[in-house]
């Protein structure tokens, strides 16, 4: 009886407390998870507030190695420059092509500015060492075709320079795009490229930043 009176004793002061606990607890965690997702959701939307999210456009990715030169614009548009296209170039003098990367995955990245490249057949002979560097040893030599003046396409040639239309800069391909006339503040930079397969390929990153310096 004592046993029993002590068992019942033991019940009717605790009748409600696993269930009071639980209760507890399932307020506190319901607490928890409310303020832990609100957190996550507060930093995401910080987050989003922040840094606009971007989605990766593959026409927009900056050159990268392994990507090919394609002719930017002309009947053989989005096609992979050859060494041949370049030596028939040369001899129909026509001085350089402008070209875009084109992805090992086939995505022609023309709409990035900075992506804007010559690609020219030129003498090895006559190119300084750095330049020569960093051209294949064909003579395939390449540099970003952003003005560092103010951005233009630098799409003419003469008196063996290279012209930017906008305001007369002047480049020496073979030293590096060195600066040799107009408001020009620096060269643009180099791109490495190597031949592969007859196709003119990207071998590294540009020797400086593309795009004007303003
Ligand atoms: S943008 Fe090329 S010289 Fe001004």
């Amino acid at each position: 009886m004592a046993d029993h009176e002590a068992t019942a004793h033991h019940h009717e002061h605790h009748p409600e407390d696993p269930q009071a606990h639980a209760t507890r607890r399932a307020i506190l965690q319901a607490a928890i998870g409310v303020s832990a997702g609100a957190a996550v959701l507060s930093t995401l939307w910080v987050g989003a507030g922040l840094v606009p999210r971007e989605e990766k456009v593959p026409s927009k990715e900056p050159v990268a190695v392994g990507d090919t030169l394609v002719f930017a614009t002309g009947p053989k548009a989005d096609q992979e420059i050859t060494l041949d296209d370049l030596r028939a170039a040369q001899q129909e003098k026509i001085p350089f092509i402008i070209a875009f990367p084109k992805s090992p995955e086939n995505v022609v990245k023309k709409d990035l500015i900075t992506n804007t490249i010559m690609v020219i057949l030129a003498d090895p002979n006559k190119m300084s060492p750095e330049t020569r560097q960093y051209a294949s040893p064909e003579g395939v030599l390449a540099y970003s075709a952003v003005c560092k003046h103010l951005g233009c396409t630098v799409s003419q040639w003469q008196n063996d320079t290279w012209l930017c239309p906008c305001h007369g800069g002047r480049y020496d391909i073979y030293n590096q795009a060195k600066v040799v006339g107009g408001p020009v503040p620096a060269p643009v930079p180099q791109l490495p490229v190597k031949v592969e397969g007859g196709k003119v390929v990207v071998a590294g990153e540009f020797l400086g930043e593309p795009g004007a310096d303003v």
